[in-house]
This record gives C-alpha cells, structure tokens and sequence, in this order.
C-alpha cells in the first residue's frame, strides 16, 4: 500500500483515525493520576508521554482539545500536580477502562477498581498496581495552534521504580517491570529486549554491550 495525502484524506474518518492513530508505532501505556482542588481523584490512560530532557528531568504529555470536558487537563492546572504510571499485564483491561467518558464526579479508581496510592505529601495519587511510577509537577503548557492539543510538560519530583527493573548501568528495563506497550487506541503489546548496544561513535562500527 502507498497512499498520498489525498488518499489518506480520501479514506473512510474511522479507517483514517484507526491508521494515524497506530502509524507513529509502539508507545508506552501509561495511566495519569490527578485530584481536584477538593481531593476528588481521577485516572486517565495516555499513549503520549515523551522524553523532553534528563537534567532537569523532564516529560511531556499531548492532550486532545479542550472542546469537551477534560478532566485530567483541568486537575492538573488546578493543583500543578500529577502522576504517571506505567501500565504491566495484570492492568491493562482496567487500565484501558480509564478512557470512558465517566462524569466529573465519577473517579476513574473507583470505577475500575485500580487503587490510590497517596505518598509524599503529593496532590495527586499514584497507581498501587503499577511498578514504575512518577509524580510531577507542571512546568509548561503549550497549545499548539494546528490542531489545538495542549502539550503539557512536567518535572518528575519523585519516581518509584523496582530494583529488579534497574539495568547494571541504572537505566529502566520497562520489560522486567512488566511494562506492555500501545499501538493506536486499542492494542497492548508485551515487550522483550532484542539487544542492547554501546554508544555510537562516528569511528567505530555497532558494538554490542
Ligand atoms: C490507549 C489509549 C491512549 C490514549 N492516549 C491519550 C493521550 O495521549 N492524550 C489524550 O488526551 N487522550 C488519550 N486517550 C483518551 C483519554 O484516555 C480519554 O479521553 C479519557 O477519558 C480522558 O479522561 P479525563 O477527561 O478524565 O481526563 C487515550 C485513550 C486510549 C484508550
């Protein structure tokens, strides 16, 4: 299949949504935790949270407009506090649960049965089940003016991570904490490591580590 920009824009909304959704490939699945100004929680899964800088450490998240209610964006410019949460396999239906549009009021905790971790005096709380997870603070908010999504980046304040996750050089293994990934809205995948390599240098060929 080649298709052009007129085929793509030809192409039946929900086939279109179903193929651009996927087409940028494997993302991480992870569940945002916030609360309200009055502690009512909430619990949002995500596939947009990217590497934005290690020193300060920062990560950004990609928000649809807010045409409708988004009660996720709304917390976090309430408090300037959130979690992100890595999704494993025993999570992911409940995980993927967080996506209905439940009321304001509804929290997503309760509903799916996922269980509020509140640590370090954090505003938010995070996921129990989860094995890595991180609480943030809001730095920047950006509305991107072609299209209207707001992208949201925070400094990582506190991070939970298993010990057994932690690679000899003290990089996150996300496949040994059980960590699945996303393609598109729908589909979890499980993850292994192929290989890892040295750092590359213009002078010498791929080394494995
Ligand atoms: C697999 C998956 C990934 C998603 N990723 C995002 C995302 O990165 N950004 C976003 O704004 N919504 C994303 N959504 C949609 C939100 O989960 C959904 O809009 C949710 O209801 C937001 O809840 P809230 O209004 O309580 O914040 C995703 C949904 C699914 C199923």
């Amino acid at each position: 299949m080649d298709l052009s920009h007129t085929d793509i824009d030809a192409l039946d909304k929900r086939r279109r949504a179903a193929l651009i959704n996927s087409i940028s490939g494997f993302k991480s699945a992870n569940l945002v935790g916030t609360a309200d100004a009055a502690g009512n929680t909430n619990l949002a899964i995500v596939s947009s949270v990217v590497h934005i800088g290690s020193h300060p450490p920062l990560l950004a998240l990609v928000f649809r407009p807010d045409t409708v209610e988004r009660h996720t964006l709304d917390n976090i410019r309430a408090t300037g506090a959130y979690t992100i949460n890595h999704v494993n396999h025993a999570m992911i239906e409940a995980a993927h649960q967080t996506a209905a549009r439940y009321p304001r009021e509804q929290s997503e905790f309760a509903a799916t049965g996922l269980t509020e971790l509140w640590e370090h005096k954090w505003l938010a709380p995070f996921v129990a089940e989860s094995q890595v997870r991180m609480a943030l603070t809001l730095v920047e908010e950006q509305v991107l003016t072609i299209n209207g999504t707001h992208l949201v980046i925070g400094e990582i304040r506190h991070l939970q991570v298993p010990e057994n996750a932690l690679t000899e050089d003290g990089a996150l293994d996300p496949a040994a904490a059980g960590t699945v990934a996303l393609a598109g809205l729908d589909s979890y995948y499980d993850t292994t490591l192929v290989q890892r390599m040295a750092y590359a240098k213009p002078d010498l060929p791929p080394r494995k580590r």
